[in-house]
């Protein structure tokens, strides 16, 4: 049962040719999700301000193989970002989370949120979203302006 979030994870990577940062190789893959990386991230900087519009394409594209922006969710391996800005973070009921993001301890925010979709395993180390990250900051910041309107 908490296998399938994975599995879906993992197949949704194939599918979109990240092959690289697969698998096991996730949370290891690489010198950025060292801890002396975290110095480079734009960690705790307020995002500028986004355009929600274009952060509804950008969710499409990057996010919504295994995310929904529905405020209920399909299916039990497809989490749901609706409202999740203001949410505790590995909270949402309706979706098994790794022990990792139950136990992550802080509440969503514009700043949390950037933090994570440039580089997940930095802001929660262990987690399972198999995602390399959104390096562009004006994207980042489209897609939090357009997650913050979720409400
Ligand atoms: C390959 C599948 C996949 C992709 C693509 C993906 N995610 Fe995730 N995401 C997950 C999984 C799985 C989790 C749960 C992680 C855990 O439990 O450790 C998650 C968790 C999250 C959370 C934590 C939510 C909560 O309720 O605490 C946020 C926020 C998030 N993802 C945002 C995004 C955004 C924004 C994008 C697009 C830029 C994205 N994700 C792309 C699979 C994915």
């Amino acid at each position: 049962m908490t296998l399938r979030p994975i599995l879906l994870a993992a197949a949704a990577i194939v599918a979109g040719g990240l092959l690289v940062q697969g698998q096991a190789g996730a949370q290891t893959s690489g010198a950025q999700t060292s801890p002396g990386a975290s110095a480079q991230t734009t960690t705790g900087a307020p995002p500028v301000a986004g355009d929600p519009v274009k952060g509804k394409g950008v969710f499409s594209d990057n996010c919504a193989t295994c995310h929904t922006d529905a405020k209920v969710s399909p299916d039990s391996a497809t989490l749901s970002l609706y409202g999740v800005v203001g949410r505790k973070a590995g909270s949402n009921a309706d979706f098994t989370y790794s022990p990792a993001m139950t136990n992550a301890g802080f509440t969503w925010t514009p700043e949390k949120l950037n933090a994570y979709i440039e580089n997940p395993p930095s802001v929660v180390p262990n987690n399972v979203m198999y995602f390399p990250g959104l390096p562009d900051a004006g994207q980042r910041a489209d897609l939090i302006a357009y997650l913050s309107s979720l409400k």
